[in-house]
């Protein structure tokens, strides 16, 4: 078959030539964001008088056709025709004859790709806002019911103070919310249009770009068209969102890997979110969250990959730059499968309260509690800590926790002890003590839901 561009050659692509430079099995996923630009694209043509009114019609009306094709799966890509843009292209003349030629008018396939990109990004990112909210959704539910529902906190994974398991869920929403702001952000750079660049310098026809942008409703236009055709930095920007959002997905994970396992027993997974073992009857494997936590490489892999592409490459457009979408396809599709999973994986765990209780009361997490106790009384912070670091020590070595301790355990190690030591030591108390802004105590808790409240679109 002739190529679209075969006017200047003597000779048949070699056949593997053909398949290693073709981009049709995976950037025909940009069908209908092609269509759209292309669509803006003649319409402008015909007002400006570039092409008749009426070539321009017909060209619609066959982009039209096709993309009902495309909805319903029924085009048949050809690797012949290398990419999305030429297979869409050589269909158009296909349908309505050589009129069909006149689209390509006054563009490249450069600033069409671009554009196509831009698009793309712009629908996902705008669907990807929404699903990041609904894991946030799912975590604000949990942490209504659960103000009150009390774990130990770690630091370096050592029990450290003991916080509201609702206040551990939180600092998740606040990171998911940053992760929603940075995408919202984002949209900004992702509204600039590329379309009227040609294939690097602009064009001789008297195109109107405002026009094409008012059509597919970008907000700025790219001032520059070598910048245009050229720079990724746009997808860039999205792929170390989205590898930001799949870290804060990674950290979840590993907490409920952690909190569902027989050591810690803080949490029971939906039977529906895990799985069994082929060899071991009694297992039931958390690998949802695991390979949430997996799935999170490949992110990072497709940001660094773009990187390295784009480091080298002198201006304007290079075939390198065909390696922009496959891990961009693949970072928007690892978003939306976890996305979409961690949401409901919330919302159906079973939080084991008793269990979290029994943890509390067994440890020392009050510790911090007895130093501020004696500074309350009068004594520097510095010395508070190092008489209670030897109090523990003496529990330990009488196999006591900090409240079972007698009072005259106590008093050995600072006559500023009273009897109302019992009174702070309590974990509860030790909770509701932490009362600054932003602190654990439950109060502060339900301050920190309703500005959360807030937030959600
Ligand atoms: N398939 C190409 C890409 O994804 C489209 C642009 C091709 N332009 C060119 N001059 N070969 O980058």
């Amino acid at each position: 078959m002739s190529k679209l561009w075969g006017g200047r050659f003597t000779k048949e692509t070699n056949k593997l030539v053909e398949k290693f430079t073709a981009s049709i099995s995976f950037d025909q996923k940009l069908a209908r964001e092609d269509i759209s630009g292309s669509l803006a694209h003649v319409q402008m043509l015909g007002e400006c008088g570039i092409i008749p009114m009426e070539d321009a019609e017909k060209i619609k009306e066959g982009l039209l056709s096709i993309k009902k094709l495309a909805e319903n799966d029924q085009i048949e890509f050809l690797i012949e025709d290398e990419d999305i843009h030429m297979n869409i292209e050589r269909l158009l003349i296909e349908k309505i004859g050589p009129v069909g030629g006149k689209l390509h008018t006054g563009r490249s396939r450069n600033d069409q790709v671009a554009t196509d990109m831009h698009l793309y990004l712009r629908t996902k990112t705008t669907e990807l806002i929404h699903l990041v909210e609904n894991v946030q959704q799912a975590i604000m539910n949990q942490s209504k019911e659960h103000v009150h529902t009390f774990i130990p906190g770690y630091t370096h994974l050592q029990r450290a103070q003991p916080v509201s398991f609702a206040h551990h869920l939180m600092a998740y929403f606040w990171m998911f919310e940053r992760d929603k702001e940075r995408l919202i952000d984002s949209l900004k750079r992702v509204n600039w249009l590329p379309l009227g660049s040609g294939a690097l310098a602009g064009t001789t026809f008297p195109i109107n770009r405002e026009k094409v942008a008012e059509l597919l409703g970008f907000e700025t236009i790219y001032p520059n068209s070598m910048d245009a055709v050229s720079d990724r930095d746009f997808i860039l920007e999205f792929l170390s969102i989205g590898s930001i959002i799949m870290t804060h997905i990674s950290r979840l994970s590993e907490e409920f890997v952690l909190w569902s396992s027989q050591e810690f027993q803080f949490i029971e997974l939906d039977d529906s979110f895990c799985t069994g073992s082929s060899i071991m009857p009694q297992k039931k494997n958390p690998d949802v969250p695991e390979l949430l936590r997996g799935k999170t490489g490949r992110t990072y892999g497709n940001l660094l990959g773009l990187l390295t592409v784009l480091k080298g490459l002198p201006l304007a457009y290079n075939k390198d730059l065909q390696e922009d979408k496959e891990g961009m396809f693949d970072t928007v599709e690892t978003l939306e499968g976890s996305l979409m999973l961690l949401a409901p994986m919330i919302e159906t765990m079973t939080i084991k309260k008793e269990n979290m209780k029994k943890a509390i009361h067994h440890d020392f997490s009050n510790a911090t509690d007895i130093a501020d106790y004696l500074v309350r009384k009068g004594l520097p912070f510095r010395e508070a800590h190092e008489i209670i670091g030897k109090l523990v020590l003496y529990a330990i070595q009488e196999q006591k926790f900090l409240l079972e301790l007698a009072f005259a355990e106590f008093q050995q190690f600072s006559s500023l002890f009273e009897e109302d030591i019992y009174e702070v030591l309590s974990p509860e108390q030790v909770v509701a003590a932490r009362n600054s802004f932003g602190g654990t105590s439950p109060l502060q808790v339900i301050e920190q839901i309703k500005l959360a409240e807030k937030k959600l679109l």
